[in-house]
């Protein structure tokens, strides 16, 4: 059964900025504002142990890990860039009241 999150405030999430939510299992979610859009992916890049959150850096739709500059398309979770192969896992998103939620 899927289960529902609320994050945080919908206009936290910044166009161009990248922001950390936590979920109750300890891991984090990477929140990002693409287009009037928000999306959500885990926050923990598939190559390694970087936070996306804190180590990314977000160029439109495209997110780029510093840790080795593999890059993923945050409205897919696709890897659009070496050496990232595997995908982020995505989590739909949706706006209640002003906060951001997704289904876990
Ligand atoms: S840890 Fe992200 S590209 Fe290597």
């Amino acid at each position: 059964m899927a289960e529902t999150i609320v994050l945080c405030a919908a206009d936290e999430v910044v166009e161009g900025e990248i922001r950390q939510a936590p979920l109750p299992d300890g891991s984090n979610v990477a929140l990002y504002r693409v287009e009037d859009h928000i999306y959500a992916t885990a926050d923990m890049c598939t190559h390694g142990e970087a936070s996306l959150s804190l180590e990314g850096m977000l160029n439109g739709k495209i997110v780029e890990c510093t840790f080795h500059f593999g890059t993923f398309d945050v409205t897919t979770g696709a890897p659009t860039g070496m050496p990232c192969e595997i995908p982020l896992k995505t989590y739909p998103v949706s706006i209640v009241d002003g906060k951001v939620q997704i289904e876990v």
